[in-house]
This record gives C-alpha cells, structure tokens and sequence, in this order.
C-alpha cells in the first residue's frame, strides 16, 4: 500500500507547523508517497527526507535526480534542501541510528515489512530518533497484513536479498497488533485512523492536545464525481481529509 491521500493531508495539517520538516519513510519502493511528499518538501527552505528500502530505490532516484533545488545524497553536494535514500534494512539503520543519536525526525513513516516482529522493535527503536512532538504513521494497520505476517523475504522477487530480514514464527502477526501492543505498552501514546483506510497515525497525547482527520466540505462539483465513483466502486482518493494538530500549552512555548 502507499500513503496516497495522505501525503497532502500530513504536509499541510501537520508538516507545515516545522520551519525545516525532518521526515523518515521505511519503505520506499517505487515511491508512490516519496514522490509527492519530496515535492512537498521542497516547497520549505530546507528540509531532509531519509528514505530506508532494502531494495535500491532506482526509480525514485532517477526522478528525484531530476527535481530542481533539492541534493540528492550520492550525486549532489548537501544544502539543507536533502534526500537520502539509503539501501539497507530498517532494523540495522534504526539500530545504527540509535547508537550514533543522529536523526529527530518531525514524521516518520512505517510502511516496510509488515509483520509483529519488524513493527514491534522498529516502533521501539524509532522513539531514539523522534521528539515529544514527532508523529509516527503506520501503514497497514487497517490492511491485508493488519493480523497476518508479511515477510519480504518469502516473495519470490526477495530470494536472494540479504538485507531482507529473515522470517520468524510469531503467535502474535500483523501491523495492527504491534501498533496495538505499543499503544498498550505505552499510555502516553494514542492514534487516529480515518475510517477503514490503511494508515494509523500515533502521537503522543501529553504534547498533543487535539490530533484529528475529519473530512472537508467538499464543493458540489466533487461531491457529485465521488457519488459516481462510489456508484462505480472504484477507489478514490481521498484529497479531502483535513487533520487539525492542536499541541498542548505547555509546548507552544518551547516552540
Ligand atoms: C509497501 S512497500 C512501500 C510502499 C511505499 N511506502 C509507498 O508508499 O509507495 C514496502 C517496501 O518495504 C521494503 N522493505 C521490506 N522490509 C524492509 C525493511 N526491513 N527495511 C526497509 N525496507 C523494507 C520493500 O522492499 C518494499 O519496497
């Protein structure tokens, strides 16, 4: 899955309460999120995306090499304005991260392998790469592999890739019970989700006062196109999930 619909919505609703938005995106893939979000990015003075897969991220680089003003790491020099697009596992990254205290990432989003394991320890390491104000967003959560494992490494295309992290039996499956487990491990955390669509948001509910998708008035013009794609069950994107980001007092004044 990819967070298409979601991409404006986390920009404006939330991003654009950071001067210079740091955002981590585990799995890339062929970048249907990592497109719009860097072209979202570039419109900031400065910004970094760090985009971890353990496939080399060839398409996006080939596009992203094309965008004005923004370095691409490997191939520009670094101005402020960086996309790093790292080929490796998440778990070793996370780890490796942690040790040498780089990152404080503003969002970060989970959308690499998807089962308990994987999402379990990557919700865990992540926290020494946020702060109290960052948000994590997990695909998934409300998907196929929401109860069940997914392990990349048993696709066919994954045979031989070393950096995929090998399959484990697990009573616990699925993103939605990882989230669930952390979520109940963790008191200070909550999460938003919009309907039955894929994403969870999780934030931390002592520095957020209000953090919450609602759906715009739409004009008649797209409500009458969504009544037809409706009709037609065919998937539609929902552009107009607006969140609304309140922090608590006592943050608006570190901020
Ligand atoms: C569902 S796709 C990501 C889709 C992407 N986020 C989007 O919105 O278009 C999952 C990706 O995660 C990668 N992946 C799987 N396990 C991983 C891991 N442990 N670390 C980093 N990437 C991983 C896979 O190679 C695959 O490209």
């Amino acid at each position: 899955m990819s967070y298409l619909g979601f991409v404006k919505t986390l920009c404006e609703g939330y991003l654009a309460g950071f001067p210079e938005p740091r955002v981590l995106e585990i799995g890339v893939h062929r970048g249907q999120t990592a497109l719009p979000l860097i072209h979202n990015l570039s419109l900031f003075s400065k910004f970094t995306y760090v985009g971890l897969d353990i496939l080399p991220c060839k398409l996006v680089i080939e596009q992203v090499s094309q965008y004005a003003n923004v370095s691409l790491l490997g191939l520009d020099e670094r101005t402020g304005r960086d996309v790093i697009l790292q080929h490796v596992n998440s778990l070793d990254w996370l780890e490796a991260s942690k040790k040498s205290g780089q990152g404080r990432f503003d969002l970060v989003l989970v959308d690499g392998d998807h089962n308990y394991k994987t999402v379990t320890k990557e919700l865990e390491l992540i926290q020494a790469v946020i702060h109290p104000m960052s948000i994590i967003v997990c695909d998934d959560y409300n998907g196929q592999w929401a109860e069940t494992d997914l392990y990349y490494s048993d696709r066919d295309e994954y045979k031989d890739n070393e950096k995929a992290t090998k399959k484990e039996e697990s009573d616990k499956q699925g993103v939605k019970t990882a989230v669930h487990d952390f979520l109940e491990e963790n008191k200070t955390w909550s999460s938003e989700t919009w309907g039955n669509l894929d994403p969870v948001i999780l934030y931390r509910n002592d520095v957020w006062e209000k953090f919450e998708l609602t759906t715009e008035e739409s004009p008649d013009v797209l409500s009458s196109t969504r009544q037809r794609h409706r009709s037609n069950r065919q998937p539609i994107v929902e552009r107009d999930v607006k969140l609304t980001a309140h922090l608590r007092s006592m943050y608006l004044k570190s901020q």
